[in-house]
């Protein structure tokens, strides 16, 4: 039997941002910039070149600037048009989203990922779909949700993004239970959020790209707070390995955890490095830099 496709994908982006404050006093953490794009753009790219049609954004409260982002602004494409600025108009209509595409659901109060991917039950409906977290960023030849699309049509089930983490890490991941090992594949046969690394049953950690039964769902509809006082999806995921199923998957590419300021200032520098228009300049200035800490040290 042929298993249904995923069509459509959640984004949550409720989060408070705490660890870039102030910027995210104002700016939600999710517009904040790679170079020239938001996070939340190469989310919207990565889901669309796995087939995601359906886009279903988990809100809340100052994150005004996220849905402006996503409309037609006409009057900034007129005046492109008219300066004959026609790469930034290809890059603007990238960031356009065709009406009804696109929803917005609000998690009134962050009680957590878990609930937060409950609140958008309702646009989900009865098949598996998606969840992209944008602080992860992952640079791949193949994005990383489309390799795990073309793994799910044939395993099936829930399926999670997985990759080791040095062992002093694991207490900011969901952490996996591995059995066995199939090429790319890892059988799940337990799943922690947030161990403390004695406890940590490995150093396999989840990162932020799922593809999930609709039976998680209804999981997370009854659940208890777990891990920090929080409903996790992690908990719900992990309730269902007697039931739907779950697999880790080791996606190829390089994760940046855009959600730590270090994180974020690596993709900076990985990112600008690989573009044509940047690298040539910015090679040679992080050359000198370097050079000059070392005549300093
Ligand atoms: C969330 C999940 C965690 C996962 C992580 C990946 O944690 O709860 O299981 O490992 O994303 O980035 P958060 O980073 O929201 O605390």
């Amino acid at each position: 039997m042929t298993k249904p496709s995923v069509t459509r994908a959640v984004f949550p982006v409720a989060g408070l941002g705490t660890r870039f404050l102030p910027a995210t006093k104002a700016v939600p953490k999710e517009i904040m910039t790679l170079i020239d794009r938001p996070l939340v753009q190469y989310a919207i790219d990565e889901a669309r070149a796995a087939g995601i049609e359906e886009f279903i954004f988990v809100t809340a409260r100052g994150k005004g600037a996220l849905e402006d982002y996503f409309d037609e602004a006409p009057a900034l494409a007129a005046a492109l048009r008219r300066q004959s600025k026609h790469e930034l108009l290809a890059g603007l209509k990238r960031t356009e989203m065709a009406s009804g595409a696109i929803a917005y659901v609000r998690q009134r109060e962050p009680l957590g990922l878990g609930h937060a991917v409950w609140c958008a039950r309702h646009l989900i409906g009865d098949e598996p779909f998606a969840v992209i977290l944008p602080d992860d960023v992952i640079a791949a030849e193949t994005p990383c949700l489309k390799q795990m699309v073309k793994a799910h049509a044939e395993i099936g089930g829930n399926l999670v993004a997985a990759m080791e983490v040095p062992r002093a890490q694991v207490s900011s991941h969901g952490i996996l239970d591995a059995g066995g090992v199939r090429g790319d594949v890892i059988r799940v046969r337990g799943m922690v959020e947030k161990p403390l690394p004695d406890a940590a049953p490995s150093t396999l950690a989840v990162i932020g790209r799922y593809i999930l039964t609709p039976e998680v769902l209804g999981r997370l509809g009854g659940q208890a707070a777990g891990a920090g006082d929080e409903i996790q999806l992690t908990d719900a995921i992990a309730a269902e390995i007697g039931g739907t199923g779950v697999h880790g998957f080791r996606f190829e590419g390089r994760r940046y955890d855009c959600g730590s300021k270090a994180g974020y200032l690596q993709a900076t520098v990985a990112f600008a490095l690989a573009r044509d228009d940047m690298k040539d300049e910015f090679a040679d200035f992080l050359n000198s830099i370097m050079e000059f800490r070392v005549a300093a040290e």
